[in-house]
């Protein structure tokens, strides 16, 4: 459904938002995720992991709430409905229950894998659309990867 909108519009800049809508269900997302494992995480590293999740979580929602107020300043809307999210987001899913330390961090490292090859495609793209935009996913993609490799440290 269309809906009425007072933000600037350049007539360029509203084709950045599918880029943007998509990281937004992703972000949103991996924030759910990281609480689902925060709460569900057991084993030796619980301590370190339910913590280092949480760290997850914050971000993930800055970063949505970013990108969400982007997609409306560029003339778009932002649509971070749960239907929205489990439709468009191409996160892996979680299981369901008690969640291995070791579990945690294998689907934390395919979780950011994933995302972050997402928006390396979405950067791509958008360096010939909107080139702010296409910097704030830089920013979000250079702390994802900082994050990633965290997760990955702890597989060994
Ligand atoms: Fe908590």
């Amino acid at each position: 459904m269309s809906t009425t909108s007072t933000a600037p519009s350049d007539g360029e800049r509203p084709s950045a938002a599918p880029a943007l809508q998509e990281s937004l269900a992703e972000l949103i997302d991996l924030s759910l995720l990281g609480k689902q494992a925060h709460w569900n995480v057991y084993g030796k590293n619980f301590r370190a992991l339910h913590q280092q999740l949480d760290d997850v979580v914050e971000f993930a929602r800055q970063s949505a709430d970013t990108v969400a107020e982007r997609l409306v300043a560029i003339g778009a809307n932002a649509d971070g409905r749960a239907s929205t999210v489990a439709a468009e987001s191409g996160l892996p899913a979680l299981e369901e229950g008690s969640l291995p330390d070791t579990t945690v961090v294998t689907f934390m490292v395919e979780a950011y894998t994933t995302t972050i090859a997402n928006m390396r495609h979405r950067i791509e793209a958008l360096g010939s659309t909107d080139s702010v935009s296409q910097d704030l996913l830089i920013g979000i993609t250079a702390e994802l990867e900082k994050q990633s490799w965290m997760f990955q440290a702890e597989m060994a």
